[in-house]
Order: C-alpha cells, then sequence, then structure tokens
C-alpha cells in the first residue's frame, strides 16, 4: 500500500494516440477525483527528442526522455503507463514491474499469449499494482449494463452480439503503419478491436469465452510504405462464434475497412427476461427492454447520466452527457485508488490474457477452416 497522500510521479511512454489520450487523463484526475493520491506529470517518453518534447509542452509534462529504460532507477518515477504498440508492452511491463514500478499498460496486453501468462505472472509476484487499459470497462453505460446483468435485470442471457467496426482502411492507398504488420501489432483488427469486444464481453457477462471458431479476412494485401509497396501481414476484418462456460453464444465482427463506419461498437445481450443494447457512438445511453408486462413491453432508452450511475458523480449534473476521453480519466482515478489501497481493480492482467486466449483460439480456428477451438479458459 502506498501513503495516500504521498504525491505520485508518473512516467507515459509514447505521446501519439494514447499518449495524448492518458495525459489527458493524468491532467484531469485530481480535479475530478480529488479522493484518490494527486500526482505529477513527471515524464513523456519518446524515441525522438524534438517531437517529444513538442508534446510534452503542449501535454503539460515536466519532462521528456528518449530511453523508456531511464525511467526504471529514477525515485520521482512511480507509475509507469505504457502506450506504445503492442510488441513493445511486455517488455516495458516486465521491466517496470521488476523495478518496483506501479504499470498501466494499454490494450492488448501483449501480442501472444506466452507474452501474456509471463506478465500475470510478474504481476502477481510484484508488490506493485498493475492495470490493463481496458478503457471501455468505465463507459457508464457499460458499467451499468454490467450492474444489471448480474443483479439478474434481463433474466439468463442465451445470446450477444458484438461488432466492432471502423474505416480508416477502407482505401486501399492508406499507408503502412505497425498496426498492419503482425510483428509490432501481433495481429490486425483481432487484436485491435476484437480484445476491446472479447473483453466487453467476459465484463458484461462475469464469464469467459470457453471455445470459438472464426474466419479472418485481409482484403488488402499490400500497402504503400515508406519503402515502397508493402505485405499486409494482419487481418483487416475477422468474425467469429463464441461460447461460454454457460451456454451464451456470442457473435463477434470486427472490421477496420467497414465504409462508413468510424467507431461503431454495439453490443447486444439477450436474456430470458429481457434485453440490454449499447452503442458507443450514443455512449450515454442504455437500452433495456424487460418482458413481462405487455403493457409496457418495449425498449427503453436510458440516459445514463446520473450520479446513481457508475463513474458519473465525478463529473457533470444529469444530463451533461460524457465522451469517450472521459473512460480514461476514470481508469486513472480507479487505479490510483487501488495503489493507495490495496483493493482489487480491474482490468487486470488476467483478464488481458483471457481475452488473449480468445483471440489466439480464433486465429487457430480460421488456421484449421472455422473448426470450434478450446480457448483454454
Ligand atoms: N484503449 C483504446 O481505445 C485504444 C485506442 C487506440 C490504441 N490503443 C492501444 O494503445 C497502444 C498505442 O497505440 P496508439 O494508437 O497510441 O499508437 P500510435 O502509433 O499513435 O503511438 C505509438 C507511440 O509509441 C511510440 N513508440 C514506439 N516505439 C517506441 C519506443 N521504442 N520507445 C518509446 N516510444 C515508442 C511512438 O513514437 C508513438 O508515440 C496500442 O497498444 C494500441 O492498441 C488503445
Amino acid at each position: 500500500m502506498t501513503d495516500p497522500t504521498r504525491t505520485l510521479g508518473v512516467a507515459v511512454v509514447g505521446y501519439s494516440f494514447m499518449g495524448r489520450a492518458h495525459s489527458n487523463a493524468w491532467r484531469n484526475v485530481g480535479a475530478f477525483y480529488p479522493g484518490v493520491p494527486q500526482v505529477r506529470m513527471q515524464t513523456l517518453v519518446g524515441r525522438d527528442e524534438a517531437k517529444v518534447g513538442q508534446a510534452a509542452a503542449e501535454l503539460g509534462w515536466a519532462g521528456t526522455a528518449t530511453d523508456w529504460r531511464s525511467l526504471l532507477d529514477r525515485d520521482d518515477i512511480d507509475i509507469i503507463d505504457v502506450c506504445t504498440p503492442g510488441h513493445l508492452h511486455a517488455e516495458v511491463a516486465l521491466a517496470a514491474l521488476k523495478a518496483g514500478k506501479h504499470v498501466l499498460v494499454e490494450k492488448p496486453l501483449a501480442n501472444s499469449v506466452a507474452e501474456c501468462e509471463e506478465l500475470v505472472a510478474a504481476a502477481a509476484a510484484s508488490s506493485s499494482r498493475s492495470l490493463l487499459g481496458f478503457n471501455y470497462r468505465r463507459v457508464p453505460a457499460l458499467a451499468l449494463a454490467r450492474e444489471l446483468v448480474r443483479d439478474g435485470r434481463i433474466g439468463t442471457v442465451q445470446e450477444a452480439r458484438i461488432s466492432y467496426l471502423q474505416d480508416w482502411l477502407s482505401d486501399p492507398q492508406a499507408p503502412m503503419t505497425w498496426r498492419l504488420r503482425k510483428e509490432t501489432a501481433g495481429s490486425g483488427v483481432l487484436g485491435d478491436l476484437g480484445s476491446h469486444a472479447v473483453d466487453q464481453l467476459h465484463y458484461l457477462l462475469g464469464e469467459h469465452v470457453t471455445q470459438a471458431s472464426g474466419t479472418l479476412r485481409t482484403f488488402v494485401p499490400q500497402r504503400p510504405g515508406p519503402d515502397g509497396t508493402e505485405a499486409v501481414t494482419v487481418d483487416d476484418a475477422a468474425w467469429a462464434t463464441l461460447h461460454t462456460a454457460s451456454g451464451v453464444v456470442a457473435s463477434l465482427e470486427v472490421s477496420r475497412v467497414a465504409t462508413g463506419r468510424k467507431n461503431a461498437l454495439a453490443i447486444e445481450l439477450y436474456g430470458t427476461t429481457g434485453s440490454l443494447r449499447f452503442d458507443l457512438e450514443r455512449l450515454n445511453e442504455l437500452v433495456l427492454t424487460e418482458a413481462g408486462d405487455a403493457r409496457t413491453a418495449g425498449a427503453s432508452t436510458i440516459l445514463v447520466t446520473e450520479p446513481e450511475h457508475p463513474y458519473v458523480e465525478a463529473w457533470w449534473p444529469a444530463g451533461h452527457v460524457l465522451g469517450w476521453d472521459h473512460t480514461f480519466t476514470s481508469q486513472a482515478a480507479d487505479f490510483l485508488r487501488a495503489i493507495a489501497t490495496d483493493d482489487p481493480v480491474h482490468a487486470t492482467f488476467e483478464d488481458g490474457l483471457a481475452a488473449q486466449r480468445v483471440l489466439a483460439a480464433i486465429e487457430a480456428s480460421h488456421a484449421r477452416g472455422g473448426t470450434l477451438t478450446d480457448t483454454g479458459n
């Protein structure tokens, strides 16, 4: 347990998309969650000195470093927040835990089941706290959905549908990035958006996927790279049928070539006495249908902005809607609270391993022509 009155020094590794989102969270967390330990935004890390310097000035960091290893023996760094491509997650997080730092890792936990297992073991052996950044767990409507499922409000869940669709790769001329190379990303949309989707299924249902069958497709096999045309070595889209231990069957569909869809995470849960529907593009809303009284049967849309709803009290009065970025601040708050109290915090590295096992089973199933494959969960 860390002295809750001590101000904690934070370093973020990576300063682009997630580096910016997490910087915003570290900057705001003390203002909106005043009960958690305060933080000092100590060091932003990137390989290019000029670029990381510019980002640090924009985002409010006290200093910069060009090698994440320089953080390890610094007494003024308590938390290392890993916002790099996936192939670096395990290396940085393992070193950080070994150095006694608290560690936050962006999703997916790592690029392979073996790396995830190593991280789970290291986290278990460490007295430091660790957290995996499945930030959608802090969307108030999804946290409420979990509560309603747990409370039995829709009966026994039998079916689920999850799709997560984007279109930034629809254009065949969209350039190569680390996300399209197996050696840096591990997989394509499967690890990128599929990891979020599988984690939501685990989170909402409170149980794991034990069997999966899947299909992957790369629609654009080559893209313009910095040195000419380059082969795309990961999937553009993936489909899977997932089975849980209790018998829930879920369909999963993820794509980065779904023309017209920007960041469309849609979740539907169907239970014996009701159902729940969520759409990230309307993230303040949760649609609940309860069977029973025929006069009131039908969908009701809950505006999830009441102080009684998860996470909302920290923010604005009812009806003053929240956005995607609030999830990262709430995530930082939960992590800081856990550091100060030793209370459990999710998503754990075990949660990351459980999701990775499902993704690996989908890939293995695809390689065998779509056969049903055990996940090991
Ligand atoms: N939670 C979410 O919704 C969400 C959304 C997007 C990305 N992500 C995850 O966040 C992570 C980062 O993705 P991103 O979108 O920010 O990618 P990005 O390409 O925008 O940024 C990656 C950053 O890592 C830095 N980097 C690369 N190698 C480095 C090294 N050796 N040392 C220090 N810095 C290095 C790059 O300079 C860059 O700043 C990935 O794991 C990704 O899956 C999560």
